[in-house]
C-alpha cells in the first residue's frame, strides 16, 4: 500500500483582522486571483473572505492550490501504476470535477466508470445511510480499479464500496481522493493516494456540495452549518 502523505492544510488559514469581501455573483468571480480589488500586494489571495449568495465563506484551498495537489496526486498515481491499464471508478457525484482533471493527467491506458454512493441527503451535513448503487458501473473483473472520491471524511462510504466491489474480482482495488478530513476517521481502511488532509470542517466546491449546489465553485470553501 503507498503510504498516504497529503499536504496538510492549517486550519487557521484567516488570521484574524482579515478583510471582509462581499461579492453579490461570486461564484465564478475568480477567487484567489490577486488582480481583484482589494487584494494587497504579496498577501495570499486564500486570506479574503468571499460571498455564496449572502453567505460568507472562508477560502480553504485555491483554484491554483487545488491544482498543485491533482498535480502531486497524479504523479503518486503514474508511479504507482506505470503503464499498468487502470479502471478509474469515480464516485458520483461529489468526484466528478476531480475525475476530469485527474485523468488528464494520468499516463496510463484507462478506462472511466462511475459508480453512484452517497451519504449525505438534502441539507445534512452529517452523514445519513450508506446507498450504493453499482448499475452504472462497467466490469471491473480481472481490471486494475482506482476508485476516486472527493472526500475522506468518516470513511464509511469508501470501506463499504471497496468491501462491495471486491465481490466482482478485480486484479487490484486502490483509491485515490482529493481530501481527508483530520480526526473523522471511523473505520480502519485508509485511501490510498490524497491530495490533501483538512481541519474538520463543512467544505463546498470543486464538486463538493452543500445541498446540491456549490459544486462549480473552482476553489474549497469553509462553511459553517448556521451559514447555509
Ligand atoms: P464518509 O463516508 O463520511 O467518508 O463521507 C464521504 C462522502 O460524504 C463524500 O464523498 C462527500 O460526498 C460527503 N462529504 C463528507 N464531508 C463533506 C464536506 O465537508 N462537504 C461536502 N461533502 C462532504
Ligand atoms: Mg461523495
Amino acid at each position: 500500500m503507498i503510504p498516504l502523505d497529503g499536504a496538510k492544510v492549517n486550519a487557521s488559514w484567516t488570521p484574524s483582522g482579515a478583510p471582509k469581501h462581499t461579492w453579490s455573483n461570486s461564484l465564478r468571480s475568480g477567487a484567489g486571483r490577486a488582480d481583484r480589488p482589494g487584494h494587497r500586494a504579496g498577501q495570499p489571495a486564500c486570506f479574503f473572505r468571499r460571498t455564496i449568495r449572502e453567505t460568507d465563506v472562508r477560502i480553504l484551498l485555491t483554484e491554483q492550490q487545488i491544482q498543485e495537489g491533482v498535480h502531486r496526486l497524479a504523479e503518486k498515481v503514474n508511479d504507482a501504476y506505470h503503464d499498468r491499464p487502470v479502471t478509474v471508478l469515480a464516485v458520483l457525484t461529489g468526484s466528478i470535477v476531480l475525475l476530469a482533471d485527474l485523468i488528464r493527467r494520468l499516463t496510463m491506458p484507462l478506462r472511466v466508470g462511475v459508480v453512484q454512493a452517497s451519504s449525505y441527503r438534502g441539507k445534512v451535513t452529517t452523514p445519513g445511510p450508506l446507498t450504493i448503487n453499482p448499475e452504472l458501473m462497467p466490469d471491473i473483473r480481472d481490471r486494475s480499479v482506482l476508485l476516486v472520491d472527493d472526500i475522506f471524511d468518516t470513511g464509511r462510504t469508501l470501506a463499504a464500496l471497496a468491501e462491495r466491489l471486491r465481490q466482482w474480482e478485480p486484479t487490484s482495488l486502490q483509491s485515490a481522493v482529493l481530501l481527508r478530513k483530520q480526526g473523522r476517521q471511523e473505520v480502519e481502511y485508509q485511501p490510498d493516494f490524497c491530495a490533501f488532509t483538512i481541519p474538520n470542517v463543512f467544505v463546498v466546491g470543486y464538486g463538493l456540495d452543500y445541498d446540491d449546489q456549490y459544486r462549480n465553485l473552482p476553489y474549497l470553501a469553509a462553511v459553517e452549518e448556521s451559514d447555509l
